[in-house]
């Protein structure tokens, strides 16, 4: 059995598709499911935001081919490790949590590097440089669930 992981955002267009792509491209596609969602519904079936495929192009990733998708009870049975990427994506996750065992996979992204509650800022109302400065950060998270989870 593959562990599984799902990066969160709001509209599964820019933070997410990146944490997505990142943390595929450092983990065995056999071992490992990489997927990630939205909390809302504004963008499904849509691709990632053109900012976000063009800085991970920079990088050597490809997430031009990704849809998006939201966010589903059902993803607590799926998945092992939910990661959303700010306060909010992660309180409607929450919300829908039906024990224990479904809130103790969800985790904010940023905590895998320190414990402060920090977030991921949506990059969609800015300009480039914050996409840059969202992958940076992603890439830094995904390095320490890379190792955490090949423990
Ligand atoms: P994301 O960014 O949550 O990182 O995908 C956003 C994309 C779209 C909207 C908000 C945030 N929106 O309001 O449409």
């Amino acid at each position: 059995m593959k562990i599984k992981i799902l990066m969160v955002c709001l509209g599964n267009i820019c933070r997410s598709p990146l944490a997505e792509g990142i943390l595929q491209s450092k983990l065995d596609p056999e071992k490992y499911l990489v997927k990630s969602c939205g909390t809302s519904n504004y963008h499904i079936g849509e691709k990632p935001d053109v900012r976000s495929i063009e800085v991970a192009k920079k990088y050597n990733i490809d997430i031009s081919k990704q849809r998006a998708a939201q966010f589903k009870s059902s993803d607590f049975d799926t998945y092992d490790y939910i990661y959303p990427m700010d306060i909010s994506n992660y309180n409607n996750i929450i919300k829908l949590a039906k024990n224990d065992i479904e809130k103790g996979k969800v985790k904010l992204i940023l905590n895998e590097l320190s414990n402060e509650n920090l977030e991921v800022p949506d990059p969609y109302y800015g300009g480039e440089q914050g996409f840059e400065n969202v992958y940076k950060m992603l890439d830094e998270a995904c390095n320490s669930i890379a190792v955490k989870i090949s423990e």
